[in-house]
């Protein structure tokens, strides 16, 4: 199998891309870091058929789409690259909400746009999100990065539905909070806290299982599940209760 991972140099995508390094498996490694994906590289060649990178900066979409066109089919499509700007009760400056849509939404319609002529043509490939339990419930020091996984639940839907007849399969997953470099910068504690690998090996094991829409871990699904079931009120009473000193 042909695999493309997007935002493989680091956390989630790096430790992917050692799940993905089989036999079997031809990698496409993508992310801005060279260094990191060539030492990323030799390890995994011990392992897998192939590896390739891929260094492309995700928000240059002209410069994306024609490495992507370069690459041509692959099986999976794993869309993985993503950023926040850490926690601030502070007012978003206007470039960093462009920036983390540009990298958590858009991106992914532009690697599309050239990959799913590539699926239809095959009828198969499977197209998988990585989303975010923050897409659920919006806390006010991340409700950007919460807006920009909620679109892109949106359009993983619409996707799933439009593509299911021709053979494409459009998963979704919805971490909570994993060991990575984007967590590394959150000083609060964060429940359900899981290490890099498993992490990666549960959403591999979703994405083997097909599945559509996959929030975990499962316990802190139920409780923001809970949460948003409450009366506005009081769900607004223990979120603003919930708040964080950002300056920590
Ligand atoms: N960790 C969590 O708790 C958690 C929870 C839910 C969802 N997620 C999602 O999981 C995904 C992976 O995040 P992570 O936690 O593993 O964080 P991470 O270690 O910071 O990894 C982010 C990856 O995205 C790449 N990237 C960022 N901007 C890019 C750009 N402009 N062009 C190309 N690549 C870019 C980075 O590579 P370069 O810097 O080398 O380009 C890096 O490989 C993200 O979509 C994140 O939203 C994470």
């Amino acid at each position: 199998m042909k695999i493309l991972i997007t935002g493989a140099s680091s956390g989630i995508g790096e430790e992917l891309a050692r799940q993905y390094a089989k036999s079997d498996n031809e990698l496409i490694l993508l992310a801005r870091r060279q260094s990191r994906l060539e030492k990323l590289q030799q390890e995994l060649l011990q392992h897998a058929k192939s590896v390739e990178i891929v260094v492309a900066d995700v928000t240059k979409f002209d410069e994306l789409q024609e490495k992507i066109a370069a690459i041509g089919f692959v099986d999976i499509v794993i869309l993985n690259a993503g950023i926040s700007v850490g926690h601030s009760l502070e007012i978003t400056p206007f470039s960093d909400f462009k920036n983390i849509y540009d990298v958590n939404v858009l991106s992914n319609h532009a690697i599309l746009e050239i990959l799913l002529p590539h699926f239809l043509a095959k009828k198969s490939g499977k197209i998988v999100f990585i989303s975010s339990l923050a897409s659920l419930i919006s806390m006010p020091s991340s409700k950007v990065y919460s807006s920009s996984k909620r679109a892109l639940n949106a359009y993983a839907e619409g996707m799933r539905y439009k593509y299911k007849k021709d053979g494409i399969k459009v998963i979704n997953v919805l971490p909570g909070f994993i060991k990575s470099e984007m967590t590394d910068k959150n000083s609060f504690y964060m429940p359900f806290f899981l290490s890099t690998k498993d992490g990666a090996k549960i959403i591999y094991k979703a994405i083997e299982k097909e599945k559509r829409f996959y929030p975990f871990p499962f316990r802190f699904y139920l409780i923001i599940l809970l949460l948003n079931s409450l009366p506005n009120f009081l769900k607004e009473k223990i979120i603003n209760s919930l708040l964080f000193d950002a300056a920590h």
